[in-house]
């Protein structure tokens, strides 16, 4: 088991891959044609290396403006091929790698997180909704363990579009994301909305986030001036745990 494995299951969290970067050097402005890896993804997926290194699976990173995502959204991708226009045709790229990893490592350590509803990097869809349920039902045939999406509140701003019919389509887990706090977390679950809820932000600013939600202890305010930033530490790591002597 690799040093980083050993720590987040010492911490208690399951651990995944996300493919994010794996394809970075192709794009979707490229000439049409069958989309050519010009180096393979290699090893990373091969079920050895996530075995060996005690992955317990693999997150496909379909969300934020990536290479995947990027294929998705009609705004951004231009291609006039079997992998551009149509819904079906955006959408290919991301179920045959789904359908390539389940391959590789069996469907029930597969997960794929999607963003319809995000614009990061320019990425943006005419049609969210149509796009997700699209997605949510044609990824069924795969049998993947969970589907996680980002949700239209992810900005804090109200939005009347809802996750709700890309989480009635689809048949396994379902995990939802953006803009969730303890008690918004908790409603989605008890409405029935998520089989679970993922937080970024708070978890980011709370190191123990999980124990301040069991005794409902409050948490830090993430500050978003030190989001993204380039230092390993500020923003990061230096957020106070909680004092449960004061
Ligand atoms: C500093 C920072 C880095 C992030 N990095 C990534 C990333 O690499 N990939 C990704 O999909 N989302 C990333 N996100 C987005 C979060 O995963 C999450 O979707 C977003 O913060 C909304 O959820 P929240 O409302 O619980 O924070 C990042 C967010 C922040 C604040």
């Amino acid at each position: 088991m690799s040093d980083i494995t050993k720590y987040e299951h010492n911490v208690g969290k399951r651990k995944r891959i996300r493919l994010r970067n794996l394809v970075t050097w192709f794009n979707t402005t490229q000439e049409d044609g069958e989309p050519s890896f010009e180096a393979p993804p290699g090893p990373m997926i091969e079920k050895k290396y996530i075995v060996k290194h005690g992955f317990d699976g693999v997150e496909i990173h379909g969300a934020n403006g990536y290479l995947i995502e990027q294929f998705m959204k009609d705004q951004v991708n231009d291609r006039k091929d079997q992998y551009g226009g149509t819904l079906e045709n955006r959408c290919r790229f991301a179920l045959e790698i789904v359908e390539a990893v389940a391959k590789e490592i069996g469907s029930q350590r597969v997960g794929i997180r999607l963003s319809p509803f995000t614009d990061f990097m320019e990425s943006s869809d005419s049609n969210p909704e149509a796009l997700g349920l699209y997605m949510a039902n044609a990824l069924n045939k795969y049998n993947i363990l969970y589907l996680h999406v980002i949700g239209p509140r992810w900005s804090e701003s109200e939005s009347p579009q809802s996750l709700l019919p890309m989480r009635k389509a689809f048949k396994a887990t379902f995990v939802a994301s953006g803009g969730y706090d303890r008690n918004g977390g908790n409603e989605a679950v008890a409405e029935d909305e998520a089989d679970l809820v993922a937080f970024g932000r708070l978890f980011l600013a709370n190191p123990d986030l999980p124990r301040r939600f069991e005794l409902d202890a409050g948490w830090n305010r993430y500050d978003r001036s030190t989001f993204y930033t380039q230092d390993p530490v500020v923003g990061y790591t230096d957020y106070p745990f909680l004092d449960v002597h004061a």
